[in-house]
């Protein structure tokens, strides 16, 4: 069959025909997928359980070409609607179009009373064969210590270890590196290591996405210059700026959790990279070019395909599964794909109808369910809800009385 995400009424489907039809996506059994049963449960400190969370599937993702059905997990239902959606629009122009620049994470060694100046080309042997032997999985697959650099700060010296971490995200291989090497610039400067440990500023393993959407896609020129006001807009106002990027991050960290990659370090790393300039800037930016729309994102994206949080997490291999990605790289591709859909859709719907009527949707489509509407009755009682102007589990139990008589 085709491989395809181009699935039109995908969330009409019941929740088994929508597995069925990841399963059939994937070209394996649906017996094969662990869902939708809950993974078996791990010795978590201080577990009582799991918080169920919303995993879902975006489709429409075309990317570089290829197509992606993209694994999502979030309390927010919108979320995954409105990436489909920014999804659709970006492939009838041909989808997103993407790449990365150099892949190189930081660790730091804060040292105090440093009484001797530290030149790290004195030590870099020394220092890369102790950095090195604390990542061997990382090393043989191409990464390592790349660069050492050193700063002033006030009264601290700053030794700064740039590395290439591959596949993984590396947080603990920098923080192992950072303990390991300090004796070595103790030493070397008389001073004592104040902290050792990586930094969450991430602004050398980027990754970017753009979309040219056609004009009509989007409902006309109208509302694609509305779109490019917005994002001038976000340029101008620091506030609107914080907003417009939570929407990228409310596509990037539920493809991040659904990996089982660390969220707070993606939301760390992008906000701390919309200050690069000193001021608050938006992520993304769109400009209609002609019948076009285009939108280009660029966003620091720490995330691995490998390591503890990832291989450990059933549900997180199963979404790599499903990507059919096993480079970090590209995962962090996607990720900048993601975050441009979500942030077309955004603008889309904030200059046009505004945001509520499609919450208001998916708010009654849940409240149906709630008071037990199955199949078709779901969007019947939704839709009587919105047209009564109240979502309430009442006022849905009512109206599914009323059709089952
Ligand atoms: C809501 O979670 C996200 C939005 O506010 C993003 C935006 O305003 O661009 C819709």
């Amino acid at each position: 069959m085709v491989r395809s995400s181009d699935i039109s009424g995908f969330y009409k489907l019941s929740q088994e025909d929508r597995i069925k039809l990841v399963a059939e996506f994937m070209g394996v059994n649906r017996e094969s997928l662990p869902l939708p049963n809950p993974p078996p449960p791990l010795p978590l400190e201080n577990s009582i359980g799991f918080f169920p969370i919303n995993f879902a599937v975006a489709n429409y993702f075309l990317i570089d070409g290829k197509d992606y059905l993209i694994p999502m997990a979030t309390e927010e239902p919108s979320v995954v609607a409105a990436a489909s959606n920014g999804a659709k629009m970006a492939r009838s122009g041909g989808g997103f179009f993407t790449g990365a620049g150099e892949q190189l994470m930081l660790s730091e060694v804060v040292i105090k009373g440093a009484k001797n100046d530290f030149n790290p080309e004195d030590y870099y042997r020394e220092l890369k064969s102790l950095a090195d032997s604390q990542m061997p999985s990382v090393v043989a697959a191409g990464g390592g210590l790349k660069e050492v650099k050193t700063e002033r700060l006030g009264n601290y010296l700053v030794v700064k270890f740039w590395v290439d971490t591959a596949d993984s995200m590396g947080a603990n291989a920098l923080d192992r590196l950072a303990e390991a090497v300090a004796p070595i610039i103790e030493t070397a400067t008389g001073g004592k290591a104040l902290l050792r440990v990586l930094s969450n500023r991430v602004e050398r393993r980027l990754a970017w996405a753009e979309a040219k959407v056609p004009l009509e896609a989007l409902g006309g020129e109208e509302v694609a210059r509305s779109v490019e006001e917005a994002s001038q807009f976000a340029s101008l106002s620091e506030e609107r700026a914080v907003t417009h990027n939570k929407g990228i991050m409310n596509g990037v960290s539920a493809v991040a959790l659904a990996t089982g990659n660390d969220t707070r370090a993606l939301e760390a790393a992008a906000h701390s990279y919309a200050c690069r300039e000193g001021k608050y800037r938006p992520l993304s930016s769109w400009h209609v070019e002609g019948d076009r729309l285009v939108g280009r994102i660029d966003l620091p994206i720490p995330v691995g395909t490998v390591g503890g949080g990832v291989r450990s997490n059933e549900a997180a291999v199963f979404s790599l599964k499903l990507l059919g990605v096993s480079k970090a790289v590209e995962l962090g591709r996607v990720m900048a794909a993601v975050g441009l859909a979500q942030n077309l859709a955004a603008l889309k719907a904030l200059v046009t109808e505004g945001i509520q009527k499609g919450h208001m949707r998916l708010a009654a489509r849940t409240i149906a369910v709630t008071a037990g509407a199955v199949g078709d009755q779901v969007d019947r009682v939704a839709d009587e809800m919105i047209a009564m102007g109240v979502v309430r589990v009442d006022v849905a139990k009512e109206i599914l009385g009323r059709l089952n008589k």
